[in-house]
């Protein structure tokens, strides 16, 4: 009898632990390794895709003034011209001397346990495919444009790239701790959907705010959504919503005030959480302070 092939090992099919949605992910999973990495196949890009991510990237780029975080401003020129998707190795050359970081390519949404080793190997998992033309405003899925706009910028911060190391061998360890819903839920408020309270402003700093183009604005400056101060308890209670602007964001005074307070061992902290309320997003606590829009 074949031994039961580890979690997070490829076995050539779409990982089924995603998707409430109709279809499978998309992605060619029987031609990716084992730890779910496939080559970028750069050459099958078409011009018309060339074009689309152009102008995903030039529609992004234009509204990043006074809405994103410098830090995101400044590394954005790293990812190259903005006239085509980026070739992978390209990138390589410039993040892997300034962090020590690099992007591989994958077919799609991967398991988390892939996700997590690969991230403690700071390897950034960034999917093969684009959007289609009539996904230019909203994609299910993270794409190409989502994962290298949005994530590798900040992977070029020396701070932020250590975090997100970290957060990868912490996912190792919430697996065995059974505990990867709380972990995911730093993950969506920061790595997604951080804000961080700058001198001259709230601003950005999450790629699933930095790689759309209606929550950047709403984020910052709508008066509905609640923001309030990074607190990795609160955080870790908060529920999140998956199909909509969220209802709640967490505030940073600093990457390192991200890295410092996910420091301390999460198994107590895990079982201090399970002890407590869940929050429903959008709620605010008696008390709570909230930030003002940028
Ligand atoms: N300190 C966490 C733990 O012990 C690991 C971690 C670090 C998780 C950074 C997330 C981000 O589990
Ligand atoms: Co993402």
């Amino acid at each position: 009898m074949n031994a039961p092939a580890a979690k997070g090992v490829n076995q050539g099919v779409a990982p089924v632990t995603y998707g409430q949605g109709e279809r499978p992910p998309r992605g060619d999973y029987a031609s990716a390794a084992a730890d779910y990495t496939c080559a970028q196949r750069w050459g099958a890009y078409t011009p018309e895709q060339h074009d689309l991510y152009r102008r995903l990237h030039q529609r992004q780029t234009a509204q990043l003034p006074g809405l994103a975080c410098d830090e995101f401003i400044h590394a954005v020129q790293h990812l190259g011209a903005a006239g085509q998707i980026p070739r992978f190795e390209a990138i390589n050359d410039k993040l892997y001397p300034a962090t020590r970081w690099q992007v591989v390519a994958v077919p799609g949404l991967i398991p988390e346990e892939a996700f997590f080793a690969l991230l403690a190997e700071r390897k950034f998992p960034v999917t093969e495919w684009l959007r289609t033309p009539d996904e230019f405003d909203y994609v299910v899925e993270p794409d190409v444009f989502h994962d290298l706009y949005g994530h590798v910028p900040l992977l070029f911060n020396p701070v932020f790239a250590d975090y997100m190391q970290a957060y990868g061998a912490g996912g190792l360890k919430a697996s065995r701790l059974d505990a990867c819903e709380l972990l995911a839920r730093l993950y969506w408020y920061t790595v997604e959907f951080g804000l961080i309270e700058t001198k001259q402003g709230l601003r950005a700093y999450g790629a699933g705010i930095l790689s759309s183009a209606g929550e950047l604005r709403h984020s910052v400056r709508s008066p509905a959504p609640r923001r309030v101060a990074f607190d990795l308890r609160r955080l870790m209670r908060t529920r999140y919503k998956i199909d909509s602007f969220q209802a709640t964001y967490f505030v940073i005074d600093a990457f390192e005030q991200l890295f410092d307070a996910t420091a301390p061992d999460f198994a107590p902290i895990y079982a201090e959480v399970r002890t407590l309320a869940e929050i429903e997003a959008g709620a605010v606590l008696d008390g709570e302070r909230e930030f003002r829009p940028g």
